[in-house]
């Protein structure tokens, strides 16, 4: 049996690639182009914990846990050519899907990287997909994340997949995860769609995994040692908020919050989302629950002051000095929204949360202070306008 991990270089991919390595017998694949390492360097940033070269990531696989089973192959998932070869050759029998240009601010740069993120992930995700039914293997179980962003900021509870819509005294269930709120977010849209589209045509069973915002320095696997590590950014592109705020902690910068800073967002620890990916692509296809089935890989919603906070509290534990600042906000979003996700179907695939949001910025910050110099050196890149063309 053979799984592909795609992405498998990038933040999730790495540790979830390994968690899956170390739960089955299978061969795990490896499929990514760099194309991450790349765009931060773009930014004129760095990850704050360094990431060694696939080739020494694999070998600390084998040495330090045993990992015989992972291979790597090098490929641009936009070349219709490179997937249908990979599809044929490997013959996979699940497919996670985390290869994506994940960045929100990145993708409203302008035009071109608005084109670049869209196709890319648009067309990476639609040549597997018909890469399955070319190579006659609609059995293969493709999961991807998307992202709960999807969803946008509606005012009801978000329910785990579609939402009833009524008109004219009739209901019925409609997919509606097209109001998010950025050129990237909206690449993950269409992708859901794409799914379901290739679901129905093609009977592809499909899990659309809806990730929140992911915070965490690392995983049981990644922490054997420190050529296992996964990346770790910290920049206004590509650091996501929570990252963002335990870095400029680090660097004794005051934490930005944009505007009120009053509204909720989705959280979920690295560990947590590895451990959801790992399952599904190594569990018993009779225990799924559907043929397409939607996750909300969410723990819980969190206010971006309340993340702040809680990080300046476990700060004072590490002897560093934070101040929490307001600046205007440069996105359009309300800031008071208070976001519910419901999130059952995915607690369940996990059995609940391994860690609190408060252990989790611990840790984070016990890692970070180790790399004090590395974020210091960077810290202008803790504010937008870095790179405008
Ligand atoms: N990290 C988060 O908080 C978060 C939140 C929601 C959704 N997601 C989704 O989870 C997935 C993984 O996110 P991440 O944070 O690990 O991002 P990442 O950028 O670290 O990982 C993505 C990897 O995909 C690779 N890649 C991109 N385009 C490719 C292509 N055309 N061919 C081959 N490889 C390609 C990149 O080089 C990178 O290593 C993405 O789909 C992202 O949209 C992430």
């Amino acid at each position: 049996m053979t799984i592909i991990v795609t992405g498998a270089d990038g933040y999730i991919g790495w540790p979830t690639a390994l968690r899956i390595a170390d739960r089955t017998e299978d061969r795990v694949l490896l499929v990514d182009n760099f194309a991450r390492r790349e765009w931060v360097s773009e930014v004129g940033s760095v990850s704050a914990t360094p990431v060694a070269a696939i080739e020494e990531r694999l070998e600390a696989a084998r040495e330090e846990i045993g990992l015989h089973n992972l291979s790597f192959h090098e490929g641009d998932l936009t070349d219709r050519d490179f997937v249908l070869e990979l599809l044929e050759v490997h013959k996979p029998d699940a497919i996670v899907h985390t290869a994506a240009q994940p960045s929100a601010p990145y993708s409203q740069i302008n035009g071109e990287r608005a084109n670049y993120t869209q196709h890319n992930n648009l067309q990476a995700t639609r040549n597997l997909l018909f890469g399955l039914e070319e190579t006659d293997q609609t059995d293969t179980h493709f999961i991807e994340t998307t992202t709960t962003g999807v969803y946008g900021a509606p005012e009801f509870p978000i329910p785990e997949g579609g939402a009833v819509m009524e008109n004219q005294g009739e209901r019925d269930e409609v997919p509606f995860p097209a109001m998010a709120g950025s050129w990237y977010h909206l690449s993950k849209s269409h992708d859901a769609a794409n799914m379901r589209l290739a679901h129905d045509q093609f009977d592809v069973p499909i899990s659309d995994v809806r990730t929140a915002i992911t915070y965490g320095t690392g995983t049981e696997e990644t922490r054997a040692d420190d050529r296992l590590a996964t990346r770790f950014d910290f920049d206004y592109y590509f650091g996501v908020v929570a990252h963002r705020f335990c870095a400029q902690a680090v660097a004794g910068y005051p934490m930005t919050v944009y505007g009120k800073g009053e509204q909720r967002k989705p959280f979920i620890a690295l560990e947590d989302a590895v451990e959801g990916l790992a399952r599904l692509a190594t569990g018993d296809p009779d225990d799924r629950p559907d043929d397409h089935v939607v996750y909300n890989q969410v723990t819980r919603a969190i206010s971006i002051v309340e993340i702040a906070e809680t990080i300046a509290d476990v700060s004072g534990e590490f002897d560093l000095d934070v101040d929490v600042e307001h600046f205007e906000n440069p996105r359009d979003e309300d800031e008071t929204h208070k976001m519910e996700i419901e999130n059952d179907r995915y607690a369940a695939l996990i059995d609940g949360q391994s860690t609190t949001y408060e252990e989790g910025v611990r840790e984070i910050l016990a890692d970070l202070v180790e790399q004090e110099e590395t974020i210091t050196a960077h810290e202008d890149r803790f504010l937008p306008g870095v790179l405008t063309e």
